[in-house]
C-alpha cells in the first residue's frame, strides 16, 4: 500500500503593526541597546496593539498561508492552534479562529507546548496526515505574549514579541514531513513560567497578577544542549548529516543559542534563517514566522530541505525535518 505523507501546501505569517526598539525600551527600563544585542541579537519587536488578540493575529497569518496554498478554508479538514496566550480560557483560539475563517465543521483545537508549541502542531497534523485521519491541515503558531510580560522587568522584557505564523499541510505521496521528534521534562518548570493559572487562582492567592519569569542563564544551558540534541536526533533518524541541510530555522530566542546549534552540527551561518533581530522571541509564532519570511524572500525553495527546532517553557521541546 502507498505510504501518505505531509507536504507544506503554503505559509503565511503576520506582525502587529506597533514597533518597539531596543532604544526604546532603555526609556522604561535600566538597559541599553548594546546589552540587548550583544545578549540576544534582539533590535526590535512588534507588539500587538490595545484589544488586538492572538486570533486577529492568527486569522491573518492563516489567510496569508491558505492563499499561498491555493486552497479555501472550506477545504480544511482540521485547525490546530499552538498558542500560550489564547484569547479566552474556552474555547480554543482554534475554534475561534474556524469560525472567523469560515473554514469547518472539521476538529480545531489548540496545543500548548510554549516556544515549542509549533513543533507539537506540526507533529500532530503530521501524525493525522500520516495515519489519513486529515488531508488537508491549518497549524498556526500565534501569540501575544507582550500581556504575560512584565514591562517592567528588564529580564524578561527586553525578550519577547507578538506574532503569527501558519502553514497548510496536505496529503501527498512523498515526504513532506520525514520525521518529527518531541520531547519534554517538566522537571525544569520553574525556571521558565508564569505561575498562575485557572486552577492555581495565584491572582486571588496573592492580589497580584503573574507574569513571565525567567532563570536565564539556566535555561540557556539546557536550551543550547537540548536543541542541539534535538537537531542531530533528526538528522540521525533520516541518515543524513549536516551537508545535506539546505536551511536550519530555529525557534528564535536568542542568537548565542542559535550560534550554539549552529556550531554543534558545523552548518555553515548562511544556511540558518534569523528573524531574531526584528521579531525577538515570538514564542509558538516564531518558527512559521521565520519560515515565511524564507519562502517569500526565495530562500527556502521547493525541493529544499529544511530542518527546524524549538525549546521552550516545561520545558517542552523537539525538532522536525522536512521537503518543502
Ligand atoms: N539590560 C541590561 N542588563 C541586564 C538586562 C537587561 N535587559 N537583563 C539582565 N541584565 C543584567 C543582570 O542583572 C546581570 O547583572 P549583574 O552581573 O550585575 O548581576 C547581567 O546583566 C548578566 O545577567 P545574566 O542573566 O547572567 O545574562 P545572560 O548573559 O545570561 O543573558 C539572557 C540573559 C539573554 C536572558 C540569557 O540568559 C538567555 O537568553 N536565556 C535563555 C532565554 C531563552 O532561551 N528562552 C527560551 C525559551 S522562551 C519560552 O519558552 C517562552
Amino acid at each position: 500500500m502507498n505510504k501518505t505523507f505531509s507536504t507544506v501546501l503554503g505559509t503565511g505569517g503576520f506582525l502587529p503593526q506597533k514597533v518597539v526598539t531596543n532604544a526604546d525600551l532603555a526609556k522604561t527600563v535600566d538597559t541599553s541597546d548594546e546589552w540587548i544585542v550583544a545578549r540576544t541579537g534582539i533590535r526590535r519587536r512588534h507588539v500587538a496593539a490595545p484589544g488586538e488578540t492572538t486570533c486577529d493575529l492568527a486569522e491573518q497569518a492563516a489567510a496569508a498561508a491558505i492563499s499561498a496554498a491555493g486552497i479555501t478554508a472550506s477545504d480544511l479538514d482540521l485547525i490546530i492552534v499552538a498558542t500560550t496566550t489564547a484569547d479566552y480560557v474556552f474555547p480554543s483560539t482554534a475554534c475561534v479562529l474556524q469560525e472567523r475563517i469560515g473554514a469547518g465543521p472539521c476538529p480545531a483545537f489548540d496545543v500548548q507546548a510554549v516556544c515549542a508549541g509549533f513543533i507539537y502542531a506540526l507533529d500532530t497534523a503530521d501524525k493525522h496526515i500520516r495515519t489519513g485521519a486529515a488531508r488537508c491541515v491549518l497549524v498556526v503558531g500565534a501569540e501575544t505574549f507582550s500581556r504575560i510580560i512584565d514591562w517592567s522587568d528588564r529580564a524578561t522584557c527586553v525578550l519577547f514579541g507578538d506574532g503569527a505564523g501558519a502553514m497548510v499541510l496536505g496529503a501527498g505521496g512523498e515526504p513532506g514531513i520525514m520525521s518529527t521528534h518531541l520531547y519534554a521534562d517538566g522537571k525544569y518548570k520553574e525556571l521558565l513560567w508564569v505561575p498562575s493559572g485557572v486552577s492555581t487562582n495565584y491572582q486571588a492567592v496573592t492580589g497580584a497578577r503573574a507574569y513571565t519569569q525567567m532563570q536565564g542563564p539556566e535555561v540557556f544551558k539546557v536550551a543550547v544542549q537540548r536543541l542541539g540534541d534535538a537537531a542531530v536526533h533528526a538528522l540521525g533518524a533520516n541518515g543524513l548529516s549536516a551537508a545535506d541541510v539546505d536551511w536550519l530555522v530555529p525557534h528564535q530566542a536568542n542568537l548565542r543559542i542559535i550560534n550554539a546549534t549552529t556550531r554543534r552540527l558545523g552548518l555553515a551561518d548562511d544556511k540558518v534563517v534569523l528573524t531574531i533581530a526584528d521579531h525577538g522571541n515570538t514564542s509558538a509564532a516564531s518558527i512559521p514566522l521565520a519560515f515565511d519570511v524564507a519562502v517569500r524572500d526565495g530562500r527556502i525553495r521547493r525541493g529544499h530541505r529544511v530542518l527546524v527546532e524549538g525549546f521552550g517553557g516545561g520545558f517542552a521541546w523537539g525538532s522536525a525535518l522536512l521537503v518543502y
